[in-house]
């Protein structure tokens, strides 16, 4: 009722800059929404259909990339890198669960921040907090961290050539499955991981032999020759979101927000009163909302509702983002409520978000048991209850950075991270120890 892409606007908000001159916020607006749109809304409307089989345990969504894009971390190498990880992953979880993999990457838009206070301290000098390429500048200085709108037009552009290049890498010959050996990367293909990924392989080839010898080559089969790669990211900035908003003209006639395939609301903006579910329960792509411990049983049911008042499939990802130490405790009463009303959402487990620790170096980590731990008992709590865990959301990259502590494959301590970290914000996965997780979690799905 009453909805329109600005409505949010009326409604308290949390986590936003302060820009200077409204002005130039209201040209920038402007200018960003006389811009075409990133996706197409049946785009949107065929992932909803690909979510609605996640919820119903038929396929297995995959999500991730990394915590926050940066424009100076923009470059062919680390899309591509990305690209390949998330192939590698694909196939790893599709062979082990044999179930069709949703790929959606937090990438090609995740520049917003929520942070956890408004301003950074450092030798008793006091800035506003970074919050993301799209707002501000990571440099401790007065003007890197002032608002400047500006951004939002170079967040849109560096948000379609990495769109323009993951939809070339999906239909240009890269994701071949006559080429599954080449996703290896560089650094991992000498190490016990990139082994067992190569025995993984070389079954695909077989496979992939077999069917050809049938007549089924990938010159026939497009399945076997290109895939797709949904973009997403946390729609925290609605002044850019309302700006991508249009109304489907060739479909349903509904408005889409066009800067992404799917949405997410964060944990920190997801008061029921607030502009964030506002806007984005007038939008008709496929969304997603994060919980965390602090949420309500009755305050879930009417967040439900009011998301998605006509409990249509695929349209509703509740990723959960407890910690490993919580989710035991907190998790449970919110699935049984669910399922015990019957609302349909497509549950994923993100392990990063409840299990940020500081190392004894002083950087700001993950642990990758603790990470482990949080799946393991995701899947573990959605058997119990006979409902459907339907995948994973994680902070990733296909470089070789080191930003997570712990894995087999890598074993990096708290003093490693030093040497290549990275991240404009939290602590990602790096290539192995993302692949790494993807064969644990296969093997826990399997089991
Ligand atoms: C995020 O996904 O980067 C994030 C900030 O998560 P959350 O809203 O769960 O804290
Ligand atoms: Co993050």
């Amino acid at each position: 009722m009453n909805w329109t892409p600005s409505s949010w606007r009326t409604f308290p908000i949390k986590q936003q800059p302060t820009y200077n001159d409204l002005e130039v916020l209201k040209s920038v607006e402007k200018e960003l929404s006389s811009y075409p749109p990133l996706i197409f809304a049946g785009e949107a409307r065929t992932l909803k259909e690909k979510l609605a089989q996640v919820g119903r345990g038929e396929a297995f969504l995959l999500q991730g990339g990394d915590c926050a894009e940066s424009f100076s971390d923009f470059s062919t190498l680390t899309i591509k890198n990305f690209f390949k990880l998330m192939l590698q992953m694909n196939m790893v979880l599709m062979y082990s669960t044999g179930k069709p993999v949703v790929k959606v990457g937090r990438i090609a838009g995740q520049f917003a921040k929520p942070r956890s206070s408004d301003f950074e301290e450092m030798e008793g000098v006091s800035l506003p907090s970074y919050r993301g390429d799209i707002i501000n500048n990571i440099d401790f200085t007065t003007e890197a961290r002032t608002p400047n709108p500006h951004n939002m037009i170079r967040a849109y552009n560096q948000s379609a050539a990495t769109q323009n290049l993951l939809r070339a890498f999906s239909r240009g010959g890269l994701a071949d499955l006559n080429e599954v050996h080449k996703w290896n990367l560089d650094f991992i293909k000498d190490n016990p991981l990139g082994k067992k990924y190569d025995e993984l392989s070389v079954k695909i080839d077989h496979a992939v032999q077999f069917m050809a010898a049938c007549g089924l080559s990938s010159k026939q089969v497009p399945q076997l020759h290109q895939t797709n790669i949904f973009t997403s990211h946390e729609a925290l900035l609605l002044n850019y979101e309302e700006a991508l908003t249009k109304k489907d003209s060739e479909g349903d006639h509904k408005y889409y927000d066009c800067s992404a395939h799917m949405l997410w609301i964060g944990d920190r903006t997801r008061d029921l009163t607030d502009a964030h579910i506002e806007y984005f329960r007038g939008i008709a792509n496929p969304i997603g909302c994060k919980v965390g411990p602090s949420m309500g049983e009755d305050e879930l049911i009417e967040l439900i509702d009011a998301l998605n008042p006509k409990n249509e499939e695929g349209r509703l990802n509740l990723i959960v983002r407890m910690g490993a130490n919580k989710i035991q405790e907190f998790f449970p009463k919110l699935l049984k409520r669910v399922r015990d009303e019957g609302r349909h959402v497509v549950w994923s487990c993100d392990p990063m978000h409840g299990n940020v620790e500081k190392s004894s170096s002083g950087y700001k980590t993950r642990d990758f048991d603790n990470i482990l731990l949080e799946v393991k008992q995701f899947f573990q709590i959605h058997q119990d209850m006979g409902t459907v865990g339907g995948g994973i959301h994680l902070e990733m990259t296909g470089n070789d950075v080191t930003e997570c502590t712990g894995s087999q494959s890598c074993s990096i301590t708290s003093d490693d991270l030093a040497s290549r970290y990275h991240t404009q914000c939290d602590p990602r996965l790096n290539a192995n120890q993302a692949l790494e997780l993807a064969f644990m979690i296969g093997n826990i799905i399997k089991r």
